[in-house]
């Protein structure tokens, strides 16, 4: 089956702040859309709305006049549910309750064509569960949007246990066909994005909760040296502390109280005090103009070094050694066991252990623990950690090593796998769980996390460029250290190390 005829007419049920969107990238697509919500005058607003969207698009060239008419003309505002009788696909995006949605559903079903799709763009129910009533469950499957749906460009096709998955992959299609990237996904808690994500906001509230650093410092190493777009914290006062609370809790309960999905005690306590975030004035930062931002806090040095050892291979880190050339510091090869060596000073990268623990076990004195970086050469800030009894001179050369090669360097507390390798080890875990559990393709969780919520790279594509086995190592030492199952490397992932294939493989 092929993506929807131009011609075939669209309904969209619920005009606010999604169906509003959802209807819009259907008009511009090209298709006659039927908008209808139960508050009076909601829809042909919601419409004007649209217009004026355009309107803006169009003073700032970057639409034509003609082309913004076209798409309102497309755009039709009703008032009765008889009037989407003859559509081929109807969306609906009402109030988030099951009930509500089933009833919906079920009234449509005796109003529409056989052949009408049923879609539902819930982001926390189950399509299973709304389709169950139906008399023809195999008609209804998720439409995911995200927030703003013109401007986000991922969609998850949902597959409930009756859906047809002929009509998954016309959905599949007419997404494509409306200028987005659907992904194809099992109708499992969160769907592919709404848990993937998880562990961002989780393993970063974790390290503000044990105090490995502050908010500033921990999302400043998440833009600079993670390379994301923002850090958890910036995000979360973004999006809305109760509407990710809310969804976190939603996600946990759904997973039986799995620990991957704890909810954290300090983001209830924003949500307890009434500070949301950006909307409220107050989150994690307080957004009055007269405060001024809290920067990341850095360490520096005064001591001056120009040369330094690498025994063996960095491993994921390995780029810095060029960084550091680059930078006019002579860089002596010899083998060994993946260690940079300056002054008194061992760096390495963290294989998840704490920095004390590594110390004693590897019989390594002043042993420096380097964070993960996108990329080595380009990243601005890189996250240490130390034992408590460093000695403050080897301290100095590690920090000055690396701020000759342009690096801000935040210290963190000696803390299991620092900030941001911690933070992909257990996005790709969670990832890899959903290819286990047959939730999506390695591909497409790929594509819906880079789509969905902006991440540099896919996860599991992240995960197979640093090494499975060092993830593998990253993870079991974050469960032995912890002795918490949070941290359990997922069975995909030990299978791929095994097997001495990549997720991509
Ligand atoms: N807001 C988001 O970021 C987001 C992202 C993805 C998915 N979703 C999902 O999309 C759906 C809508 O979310 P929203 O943020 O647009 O909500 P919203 O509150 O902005 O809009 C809901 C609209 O539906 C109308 N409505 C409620 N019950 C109705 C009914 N029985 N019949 C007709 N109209 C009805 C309301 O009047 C309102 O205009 C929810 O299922 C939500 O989970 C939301």
């Amino acid at each position: 089956m092929t993506a929807l005829n131009i011609n075939a007419r669209i309904a969209v049920i619920g005009a606010g702040a999604m169906g509003a969107g959802i209807a819009q990238v259907a008009a511009q697509a090209g298709h006659p859309v039927l908008l209808l919500d139960n508050r009076p005058g909601a829809a042909a607003q919601a419409i004007d709305g649209i217009d004026r969207q355009l309107g803006k698009r169009v003073e700032k060239g970057k639409l034509s006049d003609q082309a913004r008419m076209a798409t309102v003309a497309r755009l039709r505002a009703v008032d009765n549910i008889e009037a989407l009788s003859d559509c081929a696909l109807i969306i609906e995006a009402i109030v988030e309750n099951l009930e509500v949605k089933r009833a919906l559903f079920r009234q449509l079903e005796s109003l529409c064509s056989a052949d009408c799709i049923l879609a539902s763009n819930t982001s926390s129910l189950s399509i299973t569960s709304i389709a169950a009533q139906l008399d023809h469950p195999q008609r209804l499957l998720g439409l995911h949007f995200f927030n703003p749906a013109p401007v986000m460009a991922l969609v998850e096709i949902v597959s409930g246990l009756a859906s047809a998955p002929a009509l998954a992959e016309c959905l599949y299609d007419t997404a494509k066909a409306w200028g987005k990237k659907p992904v194809h996904t099992r109708s499992t808690p969160g769907f592919i994005v709404n848990r993937v994500a998880r562990p961002f906001y989780a393993e970063n509230l974790r390290l503000l909760q044990e105090g490995a650093a502050d908010s500033p410092t921990l999302d400043a190493l998440m833009r600079d040296a993670g390379g994301f777009a923002m850090g958890a914290f910036e995000l979360t006062d973004l999006i809305g502390h109760d509407v990710n609370y809310a969804v976190t809790c939603s996600v946990f309960d759904a997973y039986y109280g799995d620990t991957r999905f704890l909810p954290s005690l300090i983001q209830k306590e924003l949500v307890d005090a009434g500070r949301l975030g950006r909307k409220s004035g107050q989150g994690f930062y307080d957004y009055c103009e007269s405060v001024t931002r809290a920067q990341p806090t850095e360490i520096s040095s005064h001591t001056i070094v120009d040369t330094c050892v690498v025994e063996g291979d960095l491993g994921a880190a390995n780029a810095l050694q060029a960084r550091l050339r680059e930078h006019d510091i002579e860089v002596i090869q010899r083998d060994g066991q993946g260690l940079l060596r300056v002054g008194d000073a061992v760096l390495a990268l963290s294989d998840g252990r704490m920095a004390c623990q590594r110390a004693r076990e590897d019989g390594l004195d002043n042993l420096i623990l380097l964070d993960l970086a996108l990329d080595y050469r380009q990243a601005s800030r890189i996250a240490i950690s130390c034992c408590a009894d460093i000695h403050p001179a080897a301290l100095e050369h590690g920090v000055a090593l690396l701020q000759r090669a342009g690096f801000s360097v935040s210290q963190l507390s000696d803390s299991p796998a620092l900030a941001v390798l911690r933070t992909v080890a257990m996005l790709a875990n969670e990832a890899a769980d959903a290819v286990l559990q047959g939730v999506a393709s390695a591909a497409d969780v790929d594509l819906a996390m880079r789509a969905g919520v902006n991440y540099p790279l896919g996860p599991l594509a992240w995960a197979d460029s640093i090494g499975l086995a060092h993830i593998l190592s990253v993870l079991e030492n974050l469960q032995a250290g912890y002795g918490e199952e949070r941290y359990r490397p997922s069975l995909l992932l030990r299978r791929r190390v095994a097997e001495g294939r990549t997720f991509h493989d």
